[in-house]
């Protein structure tokens, strides 16, 4: 039997395998199935900024104050004080969720500014998270805000959160940096302990003959996988964190992928929905069986080997294989 373990910014998991946030780790009776499945740590579904500068307002007794402070946002916004649990329901689910299992549980976060909420990370620490995963989503609609904007201030956010707390912080990245390598090293530097890649953006569609915005939630597909693997393999022993993968990922074979390409976590959610909790306990099965079956000792002795840290230049190399792909269609 092969060794599955992970050292994951600084903890110790049993296997590669991560429920990332979603409603499957709403509640502690799931986040038991998932672990006896052989889930290695949950991610719980995220509290949002909005959520918390309004509750904020509300223990001031000034709740007016609060919708002037983003009027028109609120009309947005689904209900902020129930919404994943509220802030309160929260803690309770990290407090209720420690008590019953003993796989990390780790907290999430989504926000973009660097204003006082950022302090409910120590509360969510206090309540016994093992780490934070920082959701950094928010789309660069103004025309007037410079990248360089936008990242400075993630990675002040950034910085600011980890000041306020002892436990580990991952950053749950957009693909959408026009240097990523670059900008997921300056996380690094202000603290990221680690980089989870790559969130999946809500993408509205349009009915054509109704002429309305249609919202929908599509679940992940595999090949959505590769995008991933792409950006884990190239930042693999370049920056200073753990690398998760989040995205496509759906089988052992997926989870193979991840850690050959240099990731110490491959998370799974559209998986765990479309086939429940089970798949986690099929998946981790077929991964130790994989690894026999390619005599590996350990998913340790597999990362990074398929990643690009033993390629001299990168940016050459990219430009060859696209070269090389363009060219394989035969007509
Ligand atoms: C119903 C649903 C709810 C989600 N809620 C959150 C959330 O609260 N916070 C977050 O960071 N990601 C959330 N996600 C994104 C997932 O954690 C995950 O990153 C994404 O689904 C890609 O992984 P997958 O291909 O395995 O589904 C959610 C996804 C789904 C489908």
């Amino acid at each position: 039997m092969s060794d599955l373990t992970t050292r994951y910014m600084g903890l110790t998991l049993k296997s590669p395998l991560v429920a990332s946030a979603s409603p499957l780790c709403e509640s502690a009776e799931n986040i038991v199935k998932l672990e006896d499945q052989g889930v290695a740590a949950v991610v719980l579904p995220s509290l949002f900024e909005e959520q918390l500068v309004l509750e904020s307002l509300r223990v001031d007794a000034d709740l007016e104050r609060g919708s002037d402070s983003f009027p028109e946002s609120l009309n947005f916004l689904p209900d902020l004080h129930t919404y994943n649990l509220g802030p309160d329901g929260y803690l309770e689910l990290i407090r209720s969720a420690k008590a019953r299992v003993s796989i990390p549980v780790i907290a999430s976060l989504n926000g973009v500014t660097s204003g006082g909420w950022i302090e409910y990370a120590k509360l969510m620490q206090d309540a016994g998270a093992d780490a934070i995963e920082l959701n950094i989503y928010s789309i660069a609609t103004d025309p007037m805000q410079s990248g360089d904007t936008v990242e400075k201030g993630y990675l002040d956010l950034v910085s600011r959160i980890k000041k306020g707390v002892r436990v580990p912080v991952a950053v749950k990245l957009s693909p959408f940096f026009s240097a990523p390598a670059n900008f997921s090293k300056r996380l690094c530097e202000a603290g990221a302990d680690g980089l989870v890649l790559f969130n999946r953006f809500y993408q509205p569609d349009f009915d054509i003959e109704d002429r309305e915005v249609v919202p929908s939630l599509v679940l992940s597909r595999p090949e959505e996988l590769l995008l991933r693997l792409h950006w884990v393999a190239i930042l693999y022993g370049h920056v200073d964190a753990d690398l998760g993968v989040t995205g496509g990922v759906h089988s052992a074979q997926d989870v193979v992928k991840c850690i050959m390409a240099g990731a110490k976590v491959a998370c799974m959610t559209s998986a765990l929905l479309r086939n429940g909790a089970q798949h986690a306990g099929r998946v981790v099965t077929a991964l130790n069986n994989w690894l026999d079956e390619h005599e590996y000792a350990s998913v340790a002795e597999m990362c990074g080997s398929m990643s690009y840290n033993a390629v001299p230049d990168p940016t050459a190399y990219e430009r060859g294989n696209y070269m090389k792909v363009l060219g394989s269609y035969t007509l």
